[in-house]
């Protein structure tokens, strides 16, 4: 076993458009079957006995550089999702928490996540993040914004960690789908010790069964934190 438990996991769900496009489909296809994998793939967490927060990277500041018509399908598939996905929330004891800034958003998408967040509020068996409109760059610069309109004229690692949108346990391990070994602007801050686990898969090709292979991996890696073990 590893020396530490996989408590926070986090994703960044690649390949959808490859995974359309070798089927001679529309990249939109790849999100609709990506999005199947995500309630997998949370499903499989909230079961899973160490781990208590899952953070799944949805959508970046920089993928606002994509077609108008690829976003605005995006938009609309995180609104369904959203809404489809209220009953596994419930069954499963999972909770839904947003980071990014939503305020970019339609004004009933960002109804739809504030209303999801206060019904799945209560529930205890795994916290499911979902980025949306986020960037690891854009959190930290607005974390030390709100340090300093508190009047903080130092900073310290603390105060970031307990002051970003969402203040959350570092990441155990991180998992990149597609093959890209890049981090894309994700959880900075949060990534600084972190485990990573590059898989060929395309997002929407990804199971549980992969992912239970990588835990085991993960549990025989030893984490040395720069001391020596
Ligand atoms: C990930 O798949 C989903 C989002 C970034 C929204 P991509 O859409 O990046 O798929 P590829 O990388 O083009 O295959
Ligand atoms: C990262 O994937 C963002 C998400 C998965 C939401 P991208 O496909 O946007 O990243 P790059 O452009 O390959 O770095
Ligand atoms: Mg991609």
């Amino acid at each position: 076993m590893s020396d530490t438990p996989l408590k926070h996991l986090a994703i960044i769900m690649d390949g959808n458009g490859r995974w359309a496009k070798e089927r001679g489909l529309k990249r939109t296809k790849g999100h609709e079957k990506g999005a199947e994998t995500i309630r997998d793939i949370t499903t499989y967490c909230a079961e899973h006995t160490s781990i208590e927060t899952a953070t799944f990277y949805a959508f970046s500041t920089e993928n606002w550089k994509r077609p108008k018509l690829e976003v605005e399908f995006l938009m609309k598939l995180l609104e369904k999702y959203l809404k489809n996905e209220l009953s596994t929330y419930q069954k499963h004891s999972i909770r839904f928490q947003a980071i990014g800034n939503i305020d970019a958003f339609s004004k009933s998408l960002q109804k739809r996540i504030k209303e999801t967040e206060e019904l799945t509020k209560n529930n205890s068996n795994l916290k499911q993040i979902l980025a949306l409109n986020y960037g690891g760059r854009a959190e930290i610069i607005s974390t030390v914004n709100k340090l300093i309109s508190k009047g903080k004229t130092v900073i310290t690692e603390e105060d970031i960690s307990t002051s970003l949108q969402t203040p959350y346990s570092d990441i155990d391990l991180l998992i990149r789908t597609s093959g890209e070994e890049r981090i894309s602007n994700f959880l900075l801050w949060q990534l600084s010790y972190s485990e990573f686990y590059f898989s060929p898969t395309l997002w929407p090709d990804f199971s549980n069964i992969e992912l239970d292979k990588i835990i085991k991996n993960f549990e025989k890696r030893t984490r040395r934190y720069g001391g020596l073990k």
